[in-house]
């Protein structure tokens, strides 16, 4: 191993381990589920000095942090920013995600299916509904959710992120139809544009400011009786070895730093952040990677990688 890398490693230990001391804090029985989320949501929204390159320039300034942005975390927006390049080169960056994608739209196809009532053999299972992909990146999940037939929308906070989706999505007469927008969710939900049959936000949460205000825009976007699905990481110890040490310094999957642990949200703390926004999760699975396959599939161990479908009150 490189000192370079031994060096990252040591810095990324120190500045991960500070939170995890701060959150063991909060498993005190005396804390109740609430005020754990709260201290935990204060505890780890970071500052940033770093500027705005890439950034959509028609999202509102959010250095004045107006409400409409207020899940803009320019440090975790600027490392998307600096990669934009790389969505569509499988062996870059996104390669986890690619690799991934197969497994999470199955989950997708499952269980919107199920909720409404659609047949998962179709072709085209989704036509006629309404889905948002919210962070959608360059594509990776509208692209194949609008083949599955469903009128999308996708929004992200990166404007490269944008120009690089709609550049590969003209490619296809069957994702030429999705409406690619560069702003975010609660911007959204301050313009009062119009309402989705699911909100899909997957890998996300982890990298927004505010995760409770970012569950409550993607709530206010969703229909009564509509459908949210949010995928992330858990916060557990196995996900600092695997999903930050090793995915990170060790195998090199991901760029350094990619990652915040302390940002990562426990399944607990998201079930009750979506309760709190009238959401409320129907099932869970995990994601677990097969090294010798190179194949990621679903499972019941949600303690690194893991996806909720939930359903909105009918309110
Ligand atoms: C790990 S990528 C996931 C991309 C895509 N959802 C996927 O799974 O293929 C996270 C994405 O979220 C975007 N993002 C981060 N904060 C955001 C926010 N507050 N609002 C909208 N997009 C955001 C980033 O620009 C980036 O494209």
């Amino acid at each position: 191993m490189a000192i370079r890398t031994i060096h990252h490693l040591r810095h990324h230990l120190i500045h991960h381990l500070k939170p995890y001391h701060h959150s063991c804090l909060l498993l005190n029985s005396s804390v109740t589920p609430q005020t754990t989320a709260s201290v935990l949501w204060r505890s780890v929204s970071h500052s940033s000095s770093i500027p705005e390159t890439g950034v959509g320039s028609n999202l509102k300034d959010s250095s004045s942090k107006s409400l409409s942005n207020s899940s803009l975390n320019q440090t975790e927006v600027a490392k998307f920013a600096a990669i934009a390049e790389t969505w569509w080169d499988y062996e870059g960056p996104f390669k986890p995600l690619h690799l991934m994608n197969p497994t999470r739209v199955s989950f997708i196809r499952s269980t919107l299916c199920r909720h409404f009532r659609r047949d998962p053999l179709c072709h085209q299972p989704f036509e006629g509904l309404k889905f948002i992909d919210v962070g959608c990146g360059g594509g990776i999940l509208s692209e194949p959710l609008a083949r599955m037939g469903a009128t999308m929308t996708a929004i992200d906070a990166v404007d490269k992120n944008i120009q690089i989706a709609r550049l590969h999505a003209e490619t296809d007469p069957l994702t030429s139809s999705i409406e690619y927008s560069c702003t975010t969710a609660e911007q959204m939900v301050e313009e009062q544009q119009k309402k989705f049959d699911a909100v899909i936000s997957l890998e996300v949460i982890e990298h927004v400011a505010n995760p409770s205000e970012f569950c409550k825009s993607l709530a206010a976007l969703t229909v009564p009786n509509g459908a949210t699905i949010i995928s992330t990481i858990n916060r557990s110890v196995r996900s600092f070895a695997t999903a930050i040490i090793a995915a990170e310094y060790l195998l090199n999957w991901l760029p350094k730093g990619t990652h915040q642990w302390s940002s990562f949200l426990t399944p607990e703390e998201l079930v009750l952040i979506l309760n709190r926004a009238s959401i409320s999760v129907e099932e869970m699975a995990g994601f677990v990677y097969n090294p010798l396959s190179g194949e990621w599939t679903l499972s019941d161990d949600i303690s690194v990688n893991f996806i909720a479908f939930a359903t909105k009150s009918n309110k």
